[in-house]
């Protein structure tokens, strides 16, 4: 019985608390109490500081704490705190989604709202089966997705998520559709370049619609930059160029799920604003958007395809808290924040500069296999063996006990293992985009002793082979 299991039993019947019994019992990283939050720090009861080095489950864009987000929510909360978006326009919306069409640039002049990732990109997909229908083409109903992948976890979400551990809650209960190979970059095949193995990827994108007949593939639905199903890898640019031919060549949409890796996360305000011409028919943003301050998701979608379809079956799927005033009030705050500190600039900037510390630190560690990402999304892969990539075989896998030393260095750690760990372990070093370059050398010497320490475990347990 460890601290945290005792801390359960204290719990266990008491009506009503806490949140976390609903979590399954094998897992056992505890989690504090907090009650504050400032820049890259959250401190819990006893006053102790943990720097937020993934930025929550990679959120907290502009960090803890900023009192005019809190100012502007409180003033929208206290004129107009809520009105439904089916039975009247507010302010907040309007000036929120001008924002975000101006920030998107060409191609994305509407936005619709959502309460979160998934939602969102339930929506996009909900967009354009209403617009396959408008259209007379019914059949349209596969969206092919990455293996892995992470799309959201609604029931429609997890059938769009490649993430082989959802199998048995969804078979003959959710709709599971076609998987395709992610272009990963660090286990490649036999005679495999990164890029010739992400050509393979695209080419298999090209073979599954060609298997499922094109007429019935809707979309073709990708985070351009990977999160946390695949620890931040950034597939070469050429396999979002051939994608994006693909799905032109079969008449199939192409959306970008943006939702962790956009809002300035990569060094642009979307990821696909590093690539010149390849423009997604759909993004999904949510997350960073809102930077944690209050719940939002949204589907940017250009002017011409949302005026055809009002037309005609028109969108009528949203949800009571679609377009919620004060989190459009708190995305307005906070991008107001992101465009006066450039923050997309500093991602950038600080980002080259934090995974060159990341780099280095790998040199030292006999635990971190690769270091990857863009701007300031990066993974950290853990293997017990540098020379072979083989994994570390501890049980339920290697984050936790990261997750754990690091809470007792001072530093909130995101991961979680995905696919039953089959394509891997990692774990996210995202911070807040305004974090520092001073604050990114304490971070990393926080990690430096984390992953001493988990290693020791490791090694304890046997599990680094
Ligand atoms: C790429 C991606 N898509 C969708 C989602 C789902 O978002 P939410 O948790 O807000 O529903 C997530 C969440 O982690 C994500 O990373």
């Amino acid at each position: 019985m460890n601290v945290y299991s005792d801390q359960r039993a204290a719990y266990r019947d008491r009506p009503g608390g806490p949140q976390d019994l609903f979590f399954a019992q094998s897992d056992t990283v505890p989690r504090p109490t907090f009650v504050r939050g400032e820049g890259v720090w959250l401190y819990d009861e006893a006053g102790r500081g943990y720097m937020d080095m993934s930025s929550g489950p990679v959120t907290a864009n502009i960090g803890h704490g900023d009192t005019t987000v809190a100012a502007a929510m409180a003033e929208q909360a206290g004129r107009l705190a809520f009105v439904s978006a089916r039975q009247g326009r507010h302010q907040a919306n309007m000036d929120l989604s001008e924002r975000i069409a101006k920030l998107a640039g060409p191609g994305f002049e509407r936005v619709l709202f959502a309460s979160g990732g998934s939602e969102a990109v339930e929506f996009a997909i909900k967009l354009l089966r209403q617009r396959a229908l408008s259209s007379e083409q019914p059949e349209r109903r596969h969206v092919i997705t990455c293996m892995p992948s992470y799309h959201g976890s609604t029931i429609g979400a997890l059938g769009l998520s490649g993430d082989p551990a959802n199998e048995a809650f969804l078979t003959g209960f959710g709709h599971e559709h076609p998987k395709v190979p992610a272009p990963l970059s660090y286990r490649l095949p036999d005679n495999h370049t990164v890029e010739t193995h992400a050509q393979a990827c695209a080419q298999a994108l090209d073979d599954k619609i060609h298997e499922l007949g094109p007429k019935s593939v809707l979309a073709f639905l990708i985070e351009p930059v990977g999160g946390l199903a695949s620890g931040a890898v950034a597939p070469p640019e050429a396999y979002l160029r051939t994608v994006r031919e693909i799905c032109d060549r079969h008449d199939v949409a192409l959306v970008f799920d943006e939702v962790l890796c956009g809002a300035g996360r990569t060094g642009r305000f979307l990821a696909s604003h590093h690539y010149d011409g390849i423009q997604p028919d759909l993004t999904v943003l949510a997350k960073g958007l809102s930077a944690g301050y209050a719940p939002l998701g949204a589907v940017l979608a250009p002017a011409e395809m949302v005026d055809w379809l009002s037309e005609r079956l028109g969108f009528g799927y949203t949800h009571t808290y679609s377009a919620h005033p004060v989190s459009a009030a708190a995305a307005l705050a906070v991008l107001d924040r992101f465009e006066r500190e450039d923050l997309a600039g500093r991602a950038e900037r600080v980002g080259a500069y934090l995974r060159g510390k990341l780099e280095g630190l790998a040199g030292r560690s006999s635990i971190i296999g690769d270091v990857r990402g863009k701007g300031l999304l990066i993974g950290i892969e853990l293997v017990a063996d540098k020379a072979t990539k083989a994994t570390i075989s501890s049980n339920p896998g290697p984050t936790d006990a990261v997750r754990r030393r690091g809470l007792e260095h001072g530093l909130l750690v995101y991961a979680r293992r995905t696919a039953g760990g089959r394509f891997g372990d990692w774990i996210m070093a995202t911070p807040p985009l305004i974090i520092t370059e001073a604050e990114c050398d304490d971070l990393v010497i926080r990690l430096e002793k984390t992953l001493a320490a988990a290693e020791a475990d490791f090694r304890a347990g046997g599990t680094l082979g």
